[in-house]
């Protein structure tokens, strides 16, 4: 059942994946949490290693998507070149239209493993780097961060890789996992269902809006401009992008993790800047929006990962493309729940109104 997938309590700020709170989640690998989502339970130590194995061995793309990717337009966003390599890697699945649950499986993990190695390709080419083949040793975290960076990553900045992948995995059924539920629905095939979901995170209502987040970083530059940068934006009736939410009336608890690895990067980077250039932001915020006109409007899941990058120097042209290599595990899950339901998805116009 979907419900079991995913817990949002939006007033006290509780997030669990499968009944396990997003505070303990955060602790593990991802592949653990990723297999906890598509197969609803945790893995023991065995099964852990089992299917890091079959995830790590999948890892690797072949000549022909390298030379798609090569064909790509290297000056836009990661996530068109994520959302044409899905759909020509498809046609190529052998299990393409395998919809038993062992087909779906092969598929899934197929999907999960190649998405980091597709944005890093794509992100070294664009840079004029060659690209680099995935280091089935490392965790997914620090795999992709050695595919973009072309170095064993720092172990913090691993860390925090593997952390931001788990807090974005999953989110019941916001706009991109409706809209794979709903492709899924019409017993169209997996690799569809996820273009869907791709499509759809883009927006910068949704997954875009890290990326608008480091564009206004940027625009404020220090937190001495940021009370009248927020304060123009409330002025215009502009939304200040990384904060608000649909579900969540307080702190959403993705935001708060994520503000503490922003804060734990800038400290052992020895360069506060960019944190407190933030804070300043979500002070004023706060102050404006909370406290004097009541409107829960605090930090999402989108604020503090935008200054993470800013400090792992990773482009805005990446940020949403990390966020759908998190999300992957969490619409894989919702498919195969919706495939068990073998019931179409189809609201009627009078629900946009509701919307
Ligand atoms: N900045 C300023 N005011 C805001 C903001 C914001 N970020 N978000 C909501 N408000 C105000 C809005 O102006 C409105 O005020 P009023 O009632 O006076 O007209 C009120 O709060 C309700 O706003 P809404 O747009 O009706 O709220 P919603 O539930 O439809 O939208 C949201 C939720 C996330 C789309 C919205 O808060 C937003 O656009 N935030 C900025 C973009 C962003 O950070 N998106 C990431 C969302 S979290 C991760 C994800 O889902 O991908």
């Amino acid at each position: 059942m979907s419900k079991n997938i995913c817990f949002i309590d939006g007033l006290e700020g509780v997030l669990k994946y499968r009944e396990v709170d997003i505070k303990e989640l955060v602790e593990l690998p991802y592949d653990a949490v990723s297999y906890l989502l598509i197969r609803g339970e945790l893995p023991g130590e065995q099964e852990l290693a089992e299917y890091s194995a079959r995830l790590h061995a999948e890892r690797g793309i072949n000549r022909e998507v390298l030379d798609i990717i090569r064909m790509c337009n290297f000056n836009i966003d990661a996530m068109e070149a994520l959302r044409t390599v899905i759909c020509f890697i498809s046609q190529f699945d052998p299990d393409l239209n395998d919809s038993s649950p062992e087909g779906n499986m092969r598929k899934a993990i197929r999907l999960i493993a190649i998405v980091p190695t597709i944005v890093a390709t794509y992100y070294r080419m664009a840079n004029g780097k060659e690209p680099l083949p995935p280091d089935p040793s490392l965790s997914h975290g620090a795999n992709f961060l050695h595919m973009i960076k072309g170095s064993k990553p720092d172990p913090l900045d691993a860390e925090v890789m593997e952390k931001d992948f788990i807090l974005s995995a999953e989110h019941e059924l916001n706009a991109s996992t409706f809209s794979s539920r709903v492709t899924a629905s019409t017993m169209s095939d997996l690799y569809s269902a996820v273009v869907s979901g791709l499509c759809t995170l883009k927006g910068p209502l949704h997954g875009g809006a890290r990326a608008e987040v480091m564009t206004m970083l940027n625009e404020v530059a220090s937190p001495e401009n940021a009370e009248k940068f927020v304060l123009g934006k409330i002025a215009q009736k502009e939304k200040i992008m990384g904060f608000g939410h649909r579900v969540y009336k307080t702190y959403d608890p993705r935001g708060a993790i994520f503000k503490q690895l922003a804060k734990k990067l800038a400290e052992s980077r020895g360069d506060m800047h960019w944190y407190a250039t933030a804070e300043a932001i979500e002070n004023v915020v706060i102050r404006e929006l909370v406290e004097k006109r009541g409107k829960p409007i605090y930090p999402n899941v989108d604020f503090y990962s935008g200054v993470i990058y800013k400090y792992m120097e990773i482009p805005p042209q990446l940020a949403t493309s990390i966020f759908a290599i998190g999300r992957i595990s969490g619409w894989i899950a919702h498919c195969f729940d919706q495939y068990d339901r073998k019931k179409i998805i189809r609201p009627r116009a009078f629900m946009l109104d509701e919307c």
